[in-house]
């Protein structure tokens, strides 16, 4: 064990929440509490919270996603999950308390990063970042020099945009808009053409099998079933990677427009460094197939996958604590 104090870099996503100890991912659960309503307690977090969606039978049990669109909406559940988690890693962490960074969407309110602050000061001495600053140091960009690094994270709940020099964010912006809006737009898209309902999951399901951001050499088939619109009886339904590129494209189209604003934003000498540099894209929705050229074509500017795009924002974080001393006045 390094000394009395840990540290941890923690990435408190809407879907997954992760924590890196020196270098490795020691916690990636989803981000969801089960809560017996009577008896005001925890019943389980993380996967097994998750197994119990929509199976459990009594009524007082409820299951919570305590982030959402990136920001924290159950405090206290936030808190409790937090405290679970950082426990559960174990070791000296129940006598000393470790040295946490923990991370927040770019360009929240200062209420709403307060209460990101607040759940963690529970676990341990809570240090903040923001997502694309976190993000742009653990895929080791020069973040540091003058030269304009952009990030862009592709999370579940909302997507990021931010061009980074001199340890700060030059311009930025988020969008309360991510993978599960994506979900959604496959599952209306099966409500207007076939007249069928799918939920979420199953949406998400397509999405990961087939799904694509543009067309694709080789169309994939997915099978599933759907709830049809009228009987209300289960009927099969057969989702090709066309009609998700068809189903996706409205949403992507506000997720450039975002990505396309910061650009603008930027001053000049910065954005043609990008230009030559390229944007970094991370979190799991970089993952959807051909997103790297559908934004590269949408925004005129070569875009590239990174290579650790789940763990970045967490193994980030962890990196800042051991520059705290110069990062200090950068954050907030
Ligand atoms: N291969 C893939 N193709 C498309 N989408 C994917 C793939 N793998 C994961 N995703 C999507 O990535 C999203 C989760 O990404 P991530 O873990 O980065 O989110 P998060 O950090 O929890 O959320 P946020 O950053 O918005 O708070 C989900 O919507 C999931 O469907
Ligand atoms: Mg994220």
């Amino acid at each position: 064990m390094a000394g009395f104090s840990r540290d941890l870099g923690i990435d408190l996503g809407t879907i997954t929440l992760r924590i890196v100890e020196n270098g490795e991912m020691v916690v990636q659960e989803p981000t969801i509490v089960a809560v017996d309503t009577e008896e005001q307690k925890i019943v389980a977090v993380g996967e097994e919270a998750l197994s119990m969606v929509g199976r459990v039978q009594e009524e007082s049990i409820d299951v919570v996603r305590p982030l959402q669109k990136g920001v924290v909406a159950y405090y206290e559940l936030t808190e409790l999950l937090l405290d679970h988690l950082v426990r559960k890693i174990g070791g000296s962490v129940r006598i000393f308390k470790p040295r946490i960074m923990i991370t927040h969407p770019y360009g929240i309110t200062s209420v709403e990063r307060r209460a990101v602050h607040e759940a963690a000061l529970q676990s341990g001495d809570a240090h903040l970042i923001n997502q694309p600053l976190a993000a742009a140091i653990g895929i080791d960009l020069p973040v540091a020099t003058p030269t304009g690094n952009m990030v862009v994270c592709m999370g579940g709940g909302c997507t990021q945009a931010a061009v980074i020099a001199m340890n700060d964010v030059v311009s930025g912006e988020s969008l309360r808009v991510g993978g599960l809006d994506l979900d959604d737009a496959i599952a209306s898209y099966v409500r207007r053409k076939y007249g069928m309902y799918i939920g979420q999951r199953t949406a998400e399901m397509v999405k990961l099998r087939v799904g694509a951001a543009v067309p694709q050499d080789e169309e994939q088939t997915v099978e599933l079933q759907g709830q049809d619109q009228v009987t209300g009886l289960p009927r099969p339904l057969t989702m090709t990677t066309s009609e998700t590129v068809e189903a996706l494209q409205p949403t992507l189209d506000e997720i450039f427009e975002m990505i396309r604003r910061v650009l603008e934003k930027t001053p000049p000498e910065l954005a043609s460094d990008i230009i030559d540099r390229g944007v970094a894209l991370c979190g799991g929705g970089a993952l959807l197939r051909g997103m790297d050229r559908l934004m590269t074509q949408k925004l005129g500017v070569p875009a590239y996958l990174v290579d650790n795009p789940m763990s970045c924002v967490a193994d980030g974080a962890l990196k800042a604590l051991a520059i705290y001393s110069t990062l200090q006045r950068h954050l907030q």
